[in-house]
């Protein structure tokens, strides 16, 4: 069997050196990376290129952001892990003013700068001026990173549902993050930006009680990868679809526990869980349309 540095040499004399070295990398890398240092000297001389260096992870220091829903629960943790990392963060709310305010005031206590923008996402035109609302409250020219978080869920037993259930749930789940993503990816100009959608794991399953939740956020999940799709290169379109995180206000602990029982992973996540995986994808320049669990596993059944 030919060694990593073989197949480095004969790969490069058919005229494919790159092409050639992401594959062994991929294939034996261990072997590969030793056969990278010593068929540096014998053909492309590129080969620092193909060692690993340093990350190639984007740094998000004074970039803009919009954090749609930031004033409260995932909303106001994923803004602060932005402004951790040196993002510019407007954090949007609809009912929860002072929450907002206070999640603004404690990234300015930590040394970082957001600011508040209330809007009714779910109206078309707020939600298609939300994100230059949002550039304009920071005093910044353009956007950087969109955020659609804001969401609307609650139980919709079929025997109940009403069309506004459906409505609602389409308009904020759905239509907004269009709209704004439309808006923000024209604010992202010729140097791009990143938009980060909030799905929900359990789209993969089922719950009769949440049809018109569940299809807002299919839908969700698919235009994720169309927007990637239509808004590349310019635009990397990405997604997290949280499990189990944060109960939803009003649950019992049975239904906590019965949730829980259902978790791989056997506990709650923890939103730091989601807003790694918001910033990971910020910055991950060569990582488009994909959708991050953030589940314990709970979608394996
Ligand atoms: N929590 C979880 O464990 C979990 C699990 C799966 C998926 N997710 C997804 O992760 C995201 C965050 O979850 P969460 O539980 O933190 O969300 P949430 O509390 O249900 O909602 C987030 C925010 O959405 C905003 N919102 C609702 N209707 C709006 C409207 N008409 N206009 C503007 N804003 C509106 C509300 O802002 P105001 O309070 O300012 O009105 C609310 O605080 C959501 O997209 C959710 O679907 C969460």
């Amino acid at each position: 069997m030919r060694t990593g540095a073989e197949r480095l040499e004969e790969d490069a004399n058919r005229g494919h050196p790159r092409r050639s070295r992401t594959l062994l990398c991929r294939e034996v890398r261990g072997e590969w990376c030793q056969g990278v240092t010593e068929g540096a000297a014998a053909s492309a001389g590129d080969a620092e290129r193909a060692t690993y260096t340093a990350s190639t992870m984007l740094d998000l220091a004074g970039k803009a952001a919009l954090v749609t829903g930031g004033g409260r629960r995932l909303g106001a943790v994923i803004a602060q892990a932005l402004a951790a990392a040196g993002v510019h963060v407007a954090v949007h709310h609809r009912s929860s003013a002072d929450e907002a305010l206070e999640v603004v005031r404690a990234i300015a206590r930590a040394g970082g700068r957001a600011v508040t923008v209330a809007a009714d996402l779910a109206r078309g035109d707020e939600a298609r001026a939300l994100p230059g609302r949002a550039a304009d409250a920071l005093g910044a020219a353009r956007l950087d990173v969109l955020v659609n978080n804001a969401s609307v869920f609650r139980a919709t037993p079929l025997e109940e549902v009403t069309e506004a259930d459906w409505d609602a749930m389409m308009d904020v789940n759905l239509k907004a993050p269009f709209l704004c993503a439309l808006a923000a990816a024209r604010l992202m100009g010729e140097t791009g930006g990143v938009i980060i959608n909030l799905v929900d794991a359990s789209v993969e399953t089922p719950w009769p009680s949440y049809v018109p939740y569940q299809v807002s956020k299919a839908g969700l999940h698919a235009l994720t990868g169309y927007l990637a799709r239509a808004l590349a290169p310019r635009v990397r379109v990405n997604g997290v679809a949280p499990g189990p995180i944060l109960p939803a206000e009003g649950t019992g602990e049975a239904a906590d526990a019965r949730a829980i029982a259902r978790v791989p992973l056997k506990r709650w996540g923890d939103p730091q869980d989601v807003a790694d995986a918001v910033l990971y994808l910020a910055r991950a320049p060569y990582v488009t349309g994909v959708v991050i669990p953030v589940d314990g596993g709970r979608r394996l059944g």
